[in-house]
């Protein structure tokens, strides 16, 4: 069945985009030849980001071989249905191939490695993509210090990072270069330590346009409301643009009907802060549907997503959509 007749509203983007916004969503290179996955991202969406294929493991598996095909067919969907495409990731703890991580490499090595993948990476999509995830969550969250103790950071130091941001610029000028990372914005959590980095960045003269808040909830963790609003305040305050990147909300289970409508509720709550915020540029869910979210390998929680695994619209869809009508 149409999505039009699913849902009975005017597609996501077109309600986020009263608001200043874009809306989209991560899609994954093998659910995206599924019909109905599809459909909803054609109908509901301006802006698209792949999930895991242009990630760095992805895209070389093999020091000598890149694996292009997966990303490329997510680009190749980008430039056919008309969606900006956003970057993810350049750089990042996770999903690095094993001949890097054991290969033993000198620090000069691991530049240029980097500097490769980056340059190589950054100009085959610039046609499509417009922005880039360049290191993605290199704020340490679990300690008082400063920086993620990645791969990156242990073989070049701190300063892959502002690297990193440097080779992008010059290999596409005209991208816009976001650090995305993980916030919890609930009790006891604060944005000083990502603000203090990104105004290390800047400070340093280091090409930055924006911050990707990424946005993984729970209903059991709900995000405080005004913590939000002065995440937005403050990175407003240094220029930047805030890109809701990666929000999902997943439920403990069982799956209850209240428990739908405290998702729907905090879905909602989230919706309407961003939108009410000039700063606010994007609004991307990560992943839309239950069918193939990566929360369904976790067995005692999931079903985070605003259609469920039949790719029907839950409560969490309409709340978006009546935050923004
Ligand atoms: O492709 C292999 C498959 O061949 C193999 O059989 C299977 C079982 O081992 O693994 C498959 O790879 C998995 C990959 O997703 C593709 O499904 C990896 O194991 C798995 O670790 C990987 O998880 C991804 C995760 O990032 C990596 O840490 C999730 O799909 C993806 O949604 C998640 O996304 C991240 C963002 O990039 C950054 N922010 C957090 C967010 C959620 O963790």
């Amino acid at each position: 069945m149409a999505q039009e007749s699913k849902t009975g509203k005017p597609p996501l983007w077109q309600l986020a985009n009263q608001h200043g916004m874009g809306f989209g969503t991560a899609i994954n290179a093998h659910a995206i030849s599924n019909d109905e996955y599809r459909a909803i991202v054609e109908r509901e969406c301006d802006v698209v980001v792949a999930e895991n294929a242009m990630k760095f493991g992805p895209l070389r598996p093999q020091r000598e071989t890149w694996n292009w095909e997966p990303a490329d067919r997510l680009a190749d969907f980008a430039r056919k249905n008309n969606k900006r495409m956003r970057g993810h990731t350049l750089v990042w703890h996770a999903m690095n191939p094993k001949w890097l991580l054991e290969g033993d490499f000198e620090r000069q090595e691991v530049i240029d490695i980097m500097r490769e993948h980056i340059f190589k990476t950054v100009e085959r999509y610039k046609d499509v993509i417009y922005c880039w995830d360049v290191v993605n969550e290199a704020v340490e969250r679990t300690d008082s210090s400063m920086y993620h103790d990645t791969y990156w950071n242990k073989k070049i130091g701190p300063e892959h990072i502002s690297m990193a941001h440097r080779y992008a610029h010059e290999a596409d000028p005209k991208c816009k270069l976001i650090h995305n990372d993980w916030v919890h914005e609930g009790e006891g959590w604060d944005s000083d330590k990502l603000c203090r980095f990104v105004q290390e960045l800047q400070d340093d003269n280091v090409p930055v346009h924006g911050v990707g808040l990424q946005y993984h909830f729970g209903i059991t963790e709900p995000p405080v409301m005004e913590k939000l609003l002065n995440t937005y305040d403050r990175f407003a305050s240094l220029g930047l643009e805030v890109h809701i990147t990666e929000l999902d909300v997943f439920i403990d289970y069982p799956v209850t009907d209240e428990k739908l409508e405290q998702q729907a509720i905090l879905y909602k709550n989230v919706a309407k802060a961003a939108a009410s915020h000039k700063a606010v540029t994007e609004f991307l869910v990560w992943g839309h549907t239950d069918a193939s979210h990566h929360y369904q390998r976790d067995k005692t929680r999931g079903d985070a997503c605003l259609w469920d695994e039949d790719y029907n619209p839950k409560p969490a869809y309409y709340a978006v959509a009546d935050a923004w009508s």
